[in-house]
């Protein structure tokens, strides 16, 4: 089969190399599956020059998510068959950038028959840390106000759709005209685009002084300092990412002084220390997807060639919403 491959570290077209390799064979509580969409994440760009937490033996096959058609099942596993229609994140060194891939049965889920292979393959990482952020971590409640920082990327579109159906009011901060587009199609109620506005002026300015209630935050740095101009009473502002490319430091009195909290989030530890959590969001997803009021914006649907490209415009910033591998393109 057909699989990208990262050999050293590095920028992902750098680094990627389109290889043949051999179809995994399952064992224990593995699945195999026949990828039908995997979708981009900034994780697998960190992975690729060898700055997220989690660091794969090289060589390995980058896709941290997708939808697949299970073909092999391990001995172990007692909830899916061959031939189900699955979503889940990847068992690396087998990811999704490839003709088949690996899951564990404890990761897999059942993808909505509502969704089409590209958005089940994106229903998964960044609705499920969109959801426990905004309902988990901050305690989201209707009428708030939640800021979005990267409202037109992966996460960011999850978290704005995650808050409207909530029912807050969602200012979204995007960088360019087409990105405002896509975050207002998306129903955010106000989009600041950074490269010509002051974030904190306008929360400021439409929250009649008193700030966002809760704040995702994937870009951090700078952006995170910014926020805490903005932070309302007794706010919350959730630590989703640095895909800004620094990490900050906190002024713990600040948050002292202003009354608000700084809450982290790493979803995937949900899938070691409470995997009944992650599959009660799941549900929740799944029916929000049925109902039709959320549903993953896939901006572009892409060949396997096209992976290395793809994963470096996404490391660039100038991708939307997911791009995603998508079988038979
Ligand atoms: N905590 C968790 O459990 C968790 C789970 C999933 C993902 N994440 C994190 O969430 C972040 C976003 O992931 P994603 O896959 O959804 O990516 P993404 O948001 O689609 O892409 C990153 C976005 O960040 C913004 N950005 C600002 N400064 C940037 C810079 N210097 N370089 C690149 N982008 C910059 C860009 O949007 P604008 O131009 O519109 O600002 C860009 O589109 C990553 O840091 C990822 O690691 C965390």
């Amino acid at each position: 089969m057909k699989a990208w491959r990262v050999g050293e570290l590095g920028e992902p077209r750098a680094v990627l190399t389109l290889t043949d390799v051999s179809v995994p064979e399952p064992v224990g509580r593995q699945i195999v599956v026949r990828v039908l969409a995997s979708a981009a994440n900034f994780p697998d760009v960190l992975m690729c020059r060898g700055l997220y937490q989690v660091r794969p033996d090289l060589p390995f096959t980058p896709g941290v998510e997708l939808c697949g058609e299970v073909v092999a099942v391990g001995p172990e596993v007692t909830r899916f068959a061959v031939g189900d229609r699955v979503l889940g994140g990847t068992s690396l060194p087998h990811g999704g950038f490839a003709e088949y891939a690996v899951l564990d049965e404890a990761v897999t889920f059942g993808a909505p028959a509502s969704l089409d292979d590209a958005q089940a393959a994106s229903l998964y990482i960044g609705y499920q840390t969109g959801w426990f952020a905004l309902h988990r971590r901050a305690a989201l409640q209707p009428g708030e106000t939640l800021l979005v920082h990267a409202a037109a990327g992966g996460v960011g579109t999850a978290a704005v759709q995650l808050g409207k159906a909530a029912g807050a009011r969602v200012i979204g901060v995007v960088g360019g005209p087409e990105k405002a587009a896509v975050a207002r199609d998306l129903g955010a109620d106000v989009v600041v685009d950074r490269h010509t506005e002051d974030f904190v002026a306008v929360v400021k300015d439409v929250t009649g002084g008193r700030g966002a209630d809760v704040v995702f935050d994937p870009v951090g740095g700078q952006t995170y300092q910014r926020t805490t101009k903005c932070i309302a009473f007794e706010g919350r502002i959730v630590i989703i990412g640095f895909a800004g490319g620094e990490i900050q430091s906190a002024a713990l009195n600040h948050a002292l002084i202003k009354n608000y909290s700084i809450v982290g989030l790493h979803w995937g530890l949900y899938n070691v220390k409470a995997p009944a959590l992650v599959a009660e969001c799941h549900a929740e997803l799944t029916a929000l997807a049925d109902a039709g009021r959320i549903g993953p914006l896939v901006s572009e649907r892409l060949p396997l060639e096209a992976v290395a490209d793809a994963l470096q415009r996404l490391a660039d910033g100038t991708t939307v919403g997911r791009v995603a591998y998508v079988a038979g393109e």
